[in-house]
């Protein structure tokens, strides 16, 4: 069955991986993913879910790590699997987070990039937290960037055009249907309160914002403007609520009984 994302995954790089927003986001994470892994031994085993065209498991693949990438689309997965074709220690899996299917194994990491989740509803988000809990060992970590509700840029520009009932959309439980190369995707916001709730069993280690700029700025005369004023309030860590998206780091309890 085609998914919603196989038609973006031969333009997405181009779209978002390679654009100075793109990049600058998965820099913030990527950072942050090198403090994690630091932490722990040279050969981490690491799931990651909704993978897309597979930058972040060349990255983690290159480091050496043992990586699953996981996507419930098939075009995706190909991308990725045409990226990491010279590391045997990235392996891909087609898995669909809203079937969440049982793994024979325990990671030391489970990592979500850029708003895979947000394809959940609050209900299927909470099955997955119960189910990262049975598949990740104890203290392991997981990282999860999501997009929130209240991204300052997106309410500046929707409170300038007018378009209230988008802003309206996106503070209710419905999905908002957001376009992606032409596909209508439905789309869930969750603010980090509302994640760290339904991760309750966790330890919350870091919340930030990585970045401000939705990428559909991308190529418009005002995103350098825009990447200004992202850098400044990176400065001011303003919260991770007003981010594009935001990073949330939780450890699994090393004296959790599942
Ligand atoms: C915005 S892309 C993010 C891709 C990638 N993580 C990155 O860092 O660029 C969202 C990804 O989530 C995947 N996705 C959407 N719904 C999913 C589901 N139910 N199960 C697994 N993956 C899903 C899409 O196929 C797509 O590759």
């Amino acid at each position: 069955m085609a998914a919603d994302f196989d038609r973006a995954a031969i333009g997405y790089d181009k779209t978002f991986t390679n654009t100075a927003i793109g990049r600058g986001q998965r820099q913030v994470v990527w950072k942050r993913l090198g403090r994690i892994l630091a932490r722990g031994h040279s050969k981490q085993s690491i799931l990651e879910l909704n993978c897309g065209t597979g930058e972040d498991a060349k990255y983690l693949g290159e480091l050496g790590h043992e990586v699953l990438a996981t996507d419930i689309s098939t075009e995706m997965l190909a991308v990725t699997q045409g990226k990491c074709r010279a590391l045997p220690n990235v392996t891909t899996q087609q898995l669909d987070l809203t079937t969440l299917p049982h793994l024979s194994q325990q990671f030391d990491l489970i990592f979500s990039n850029f708003g895979g989740l947000n394809c959940l509803d609050s209900n299927q988000l909470r099955r997955f937290a119960n189910w990262s809990q049975s598949h990740l060992v104890d203290g392991g970590s997981l990282i999860l960037v999501i997009m929130p509700r209240d991204t300052l840029i997106e309410q500046w520009y929707r409170r300038f055009k007018g378009d209230r009932q988008s802003l309206r959309l996106r503070q209710s439980q419905n999905p908002t249907q957001v376009n992606v190369d032409g596909q209508l995707v439905q789309t869930y916001f969750f603010n980090p309160d509302e994640v760290t709730e339904i991760f309750e069993g966790y330890e919350v280690k870091t919340l930030k914002a990585t970045g401000y700029v939705p990428s559909y700025w991308s190529g418009h005369w005002l995103e350098s403007v825009l990447l200004l004023f992202s850098r400044v309030f990176s400065i001011l860590s303003i919260g991770g609520r007003y981010g594009d998206h935001y990073l949330v780091e939780l450890v699994k309890s090393t004296d959790d009984v599942t």
